[in-house]
């Protein structure tokens, strides 16, 4: 089975592949199948853009797509970023501008900060349009830790760890994280149904 991922997040694609991994299930990016489009996303919800992202680069190769839309909701930030995570510190920003911003907003809040990842999957195929959604609950710490992952990985500590998903091993992470739960919901579908 082909499955193109309506992403061109290289971290993204790498941890869909780890998690996904199903000899059954030939992972395709956009990149392998040379489709260079820029999707704007707009919506004001995860599911939203997912489903945006995912309707868009179906209508172009016709094989099952699956899209992600995924950020970090902070409880006394009103749930910023949320779908604003990944230019939250403005337009060209890198991943530690947006960390820095984040933990300048949370320095006068008092602690824990709570936050909790969340992650949308949309597979769309001919027949077939499916939302999986995956929550991964944890709190910011107080200053960025780890090398591993990306985004907001460093200033993330999931619940029931010391460490954050930059400290923890990827296999650990893409065991727990909120696009593992996501995409095994998914993996649990396509093993049901028959998407050709
Ligand atoms: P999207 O491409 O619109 O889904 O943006 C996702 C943004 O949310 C990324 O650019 C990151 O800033 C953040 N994000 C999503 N998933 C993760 C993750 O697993 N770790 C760290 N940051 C993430």
């Amino acid at each position: 089975m082909k499955l193109l991922i309506a992403s061109n997040n290289i971290n993204k694609i790498k941890e869909i592949r780890e998690i996904l991994n199903d000899p059954n299930i030939e992972i395709l990016s956009l990149n392998d199948l040379d489709i260079d489009v820029e999707i704007v996303e707009d919506a004001d919800t995860f599911e939203g853009n997912a489903r945006k992202k995912a309707n868009e680069i179906f209508s172009i190769a016709k094989i099952p797509t699956i899209a992600d839309d995924s950020g970090l909701m902070v409880e006394a930030l009103n749930g910023r970023p949320g779908v604003l995570s990944a230019r939250y510190a403005g337009e060209a920003c890198t991943y530690a501008d947006n960390n820095k911003k984040l933990l300048s907003e949370l320095k006068n809040i008092p602690k824990p900060h709570r936050a909790k990842f969340v992650c949308v999957v949309n597979l769309k195929a001919e027949s077939i349009d499916e939302i999986f959604v995956g929550i991964c609950d944890g709190e910011i710490v107080n200053f960025p830790r780890g090398t591993n992952g990306f985004g907001y990985d460093p200033i993330f500590k999931p619940d029931g760890y010391d460490l954050t998903y930059a400290e923890l091993p990827s296999e650990v992470k893409n065991k727990i994280s909120h696009r593992a739960k996501a995409l095994n919901k998914l993996a649990v579908f396509l093993d049901k149904v028959d998407i050709y």
